[in-house]
């Protein structure tokens, strides 16, 4: 099959860090594709390479037609970028900004105008057309950062984490222009440290150490977990996890809220630990199973990778 982005064992290494170790994923194209994983797992690095931003050490990548090494310039003409820290030029306008990055790209300015006008009404900014950036809420400004991605029509969207310290309802927002996005024939590669929104993907990628250690559709990600996860509620979660954490039968637990949850390999198991609750004088309101969510699957795969030392 091919795909719209592919990467072929490509690695980028940093003194002795390796950042992003021998990865190779195929991403298909009109598809939302999720990247998650910890903080410095390598998220920016790979999509850094995939903008052809920095080079490799060894391996390569394809985006649509074009290689990431031999081609950089026609991958830019192609790629929109939003990178963790996009920079507006906070003492312009949102029509100003829109109308600047225009001219980097050099759109002919009869199309622009047409471009500029749709994307405003595209991302709700009509109306604040003359407000100056910096005069811009959080989730609009995100909002005006990837109306400036958007103004050469680009077909792969890269972006690194848009939604970090914007409010739940101009994310939703944002997650509705990147659907309608991905309906007009863009591919999109988003890293985000958010599950719900990873849950939005149509496919995602955990990321450890460099390596993409689990890619599937959310829904299948959740279904091929093995163990299962029991929830407790306790007035002292605390003392319930160090002494769960003690027991043999425990895979691992910790705490999620208000609830404490515990992967076993069999759900019987939690007779035996109202048992054990008992014997030690831990007082618990409830023990249930629970269908895990992806952070459950995410957070116990991450901890048995990191236990192994296996990457
Ligand atoms: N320019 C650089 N110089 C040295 N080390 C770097 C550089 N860029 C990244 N690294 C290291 O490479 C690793 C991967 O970093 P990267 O920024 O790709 O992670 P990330 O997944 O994007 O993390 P975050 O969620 O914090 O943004 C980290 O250990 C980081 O410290
Ligand atoms: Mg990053």
């Amino acid at each position: 099959m091919k795909f719209g982005i592919q990467t072929y064992s490509l690695t980028k290494s940093f003194k002795d860090i390796k950042a992003v170790n021998h990865l190779d994923i195929g991403i298909e194209k009109n598809t939302i594709f999720g990247l998650v994983g910890p903080d410095g797992a390598g998220k920016t690095t790979t999509i850094r390479m995939l903008c052809s931003l920095i080079s490799p050490d060894s391996g390569t990548a394809r985006i649509g037609d074009f290689d990431i090494i031999k081609e950089s310039e026609k991958i830019k003409n192609c790629i929109g970028y939003m990178p963790q820290k996009f920079s507006l030029y906070g003492d312009l306008t949102v029509l100003e900004n829109l109308k600047f990055y225009s001219e980097i790209y050099q759109i002919p300015s009869k199309i622009s105008k047409t471009k500029i006008d749709e994307l405003l009404a595209f991302s709700n900014l009509t109306q604040h057309a003359d407000k100056l950036a910096s005069q811009l809420s959080g989730g609009m400004k995100q909002k005006l950062a990837l109306s400036c991605n958007l103004i050469h029509t680009p077909q792969y969207l890269f972006l690194d984490e848009p939604t970090i310290g914007v409010d739940p309802v101009a994310r939703r927002e944002l997650w509705k222009i990147l659907f309608s996005l991905r309906n007009q024939g863009v591919t999109i590669f988003v890293s985000t440290p958010y599950m719900d929104e990873a849950e939005r993907c149509d496919e995602i990628g955990l990321m450890y150490n460099g390596s993409i250690i689990e890619k599937d559709t959310p829904a299948n990600i959740i279904n091929n977990f093995q163990q299962h996860i029991l929830c407790i509620y306790s007035d002292d979660n605390y003392s319930a996890r160090d002494l769960v954490k003690t027991l043999e039968y425990v895979d691992d637990a910790y705490l999620f809220g208000e609830e404490l949850h515990v992967v076993v390999e069999d759900y019987r198991f939690s007779e035996k630990l109202k048992q054990d609750f008992k014997e030690y004088e831990i007082e618990i309101s409830s023990i249930h199973e629970i269908k895990p969510s992806l952070e459950d699957v995410f957070v116990h795969t991450i901890k048995n990778k990191s236990d192994d030392g296996d990457i």
